[in-house]
């Protein structure tokens, strides 16, 4: 017999039965839903709404729900549809008529929402947990590569030189927004709907912010239609989980590049690196590919869910239970990803000396010879054009620019002198871009104690 089954005179077709059945994955919710209402029972209870005897039934009763499913006693059923209704039964199963009474004043939309809520805050704390843990790793290799000169690009081709520090502190400030929207998040996701009922609220006495103390919620929604419809929260989590992957995806198809023969600027380790069955040889970067993949799942995951709830008039309906897949397997595919990815670039092996040599040949440093002439008073527009004629020349004797002669190079403009030979060297190019935010080692320094800082903060405060 259905829970709800009194109005039915026919059963469930046995296609509906597994169409509209969510156990198989809602069943991992069963710690919130069990903790939620233990705190609904507790809360009729302590309003007179059922006996406080009764409401310590319920509590004890949903406590040994929770053991047995914990040690693997439960087998759950399909025809009890939904974790929420699975833990009704087995709880009525144990402490018998009582257990009937743990739904007054509540439904299954104001109760899913909470248990959604529930799950996702603590997620997303563990998430920020596994990022800041990524962040940790990017400031201790940035603070080996200080000095690791390696060419910048634009378009993909030498643009300027900078630093593997340098290059690493730009995810490190990506990675720390990602931190930040998932703080923002969190807020939203702090809210307790329970009381909204079925949509319109309840008529009992309950008391909303005794069950939002009890759970450590923030605050209660405001409105019962929106607390048993809103599913912005998840949304919000999915777009920065959405970024997350975006960002780790970057920072994948550079290790793939990076630790291709042509570039060799990296070596993964061979703890993160799979073989191919057929060439002997072949040394794959499989752990960033597949993070690049996910990626393509998780923007799914966003896409799917903006799409099931655009057109849904308020306030729930069944469509909703389609929003923990996309939300689940978001949440999965980001933790994966990102437990994986911090050992990963901690152990890869980085070439520097591949690294500097990128950083010659390239005419990498055609803007610090502009610059030189004009610090030296020629117009920039003027100086730009001159080391254009003096890179086409170059490329046509096959010589880099630090080759030219003193001679050659007064031929171009008779403003360049001896000390153009030390401006133009790798080191001297970084070392002069002392801007901040810059990739000078003294700028990189800095950034790099702001991101520690920034953590000391982070993990001190917890205020999420
Ligand atoms: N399993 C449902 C879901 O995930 C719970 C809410 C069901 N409510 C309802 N009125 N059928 O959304």
């Amino acid at each position: 017999m259905k829970l709800w089954g009194g109005r039915f005179s026919k059963k469930t077709d046995r296609l509906v039965e597994d169409f509209h059945s969510s156990i198989s994955f809602d069943q991992r919710l069963y710690y919130q839903d069990i903790m939620g209402s233990m705190a609904h029972a507790r809360m009729l209870g302590k309003q007179g709404i059922i006996t406080e005897k009764e409401a310590q039934q319920l509590v004890e009763g949903l406590q040994s729900v929770l053991d047995d499913i914990e040690c693997g006693k439960v087998e759950f059923e399909i025809d009890a549809e939904d974790i929420h209704m699975n833990v009704e039964k087995i709880l009525t199963e144990k402490v018998g008529e009582v257990g009937k009474k743990l739904h007054t004043a509540r439904s299954r939309n104001d109760q899913v929402a909470l248990d959604v809520r529930m799950y996702l805050k603590g997620e997303i704390k563990e998430i920020i947990n596994l990022l800041a843990g990524l962040e940790d790793t990017l400031l201790d290799l940035a603070e080996k590569h200080l000095e690791t000169v390696m060419p910048g690009y634009t378009h993909l081709q030498k643009a300027q030189p900078i630093t593997f520090a340098h290059h690493l502190m730009a995810y490190f400030q990506m990675f720390a927004r990602d931190i930040e929207r998932l703080k923002d998040c969190y807020k939203r996701t702090d809210v307790m709907p329970l009381g909204s009922g079925a949509l319109a609220g309840t008529t009992f006495p309950i008391d909303r912010d005794f069950v939002r103390e009890q759970l450590g919620f923030a605050q209660i929604s405001a409105n019962s239609l929106d607390g048993v419809s809103d599913r912005d929260f998840a949304v919000e989590f999915c777009a920065a989980a959405s970024l997350i992957m975006m960002h780790l995806s970057r920072l994948s198809e550079e290790i793939i590049l990076w630790s291709s023969h042509e570039f060799r600027f990296i070596t993964l380790d061979d703890g993160f690196s799979t073989g191919s069955s057929i060439m002997p040889q072949k040394k794959n970067p499989d752990v960033a590919e597949l993070v690049r993949g996910k990626t393509g799942r998780v923007y799914g995951d966003l896409i799917g869910l903006l799409t099931v709830l655009k057109g849904l008039p308020l306030a729930y309906n069944k469509d909703m239970q389609e929003d923990k897949e996309a939300l689940f397997d978001a949440v999965d595919t980001v933790k994966k990803c990102l437990l994986v990815f911090a050992p990963m670039i901690k152990t890869m092996k980085v070439n520097e000396q591949v690294m500097l040599r990128g950083v010659t040949g390239g005419f990498i440093n055609a803007t610090d010879a502009a610059d030189y002439l004009a610090a030296r008073n020629v117009p920039f527009r003027q100086a730009h054009e001159i080391v254009g004629k003096m890179v086409l020349y170059c490329e046509e004797q096959g010589m880099s620019l630090e080759e030219l002669s003193i001679e050659e190079l007064k031929g171009f403009s008779p403003v360049f002198e001896n000390d153009i030979y030390e401006k133009i060297s790798p080191e001297k190019c970084v070392a002069a871009r002392k801007v901040p935010g810059g990739p000078a080692p003294q700028a990189v320094r800095k950034a790099i104690e702001a991101g520690r800082a920034y953590l000391v903060e982070l993990k001190a405060r917890q205020d999420y």
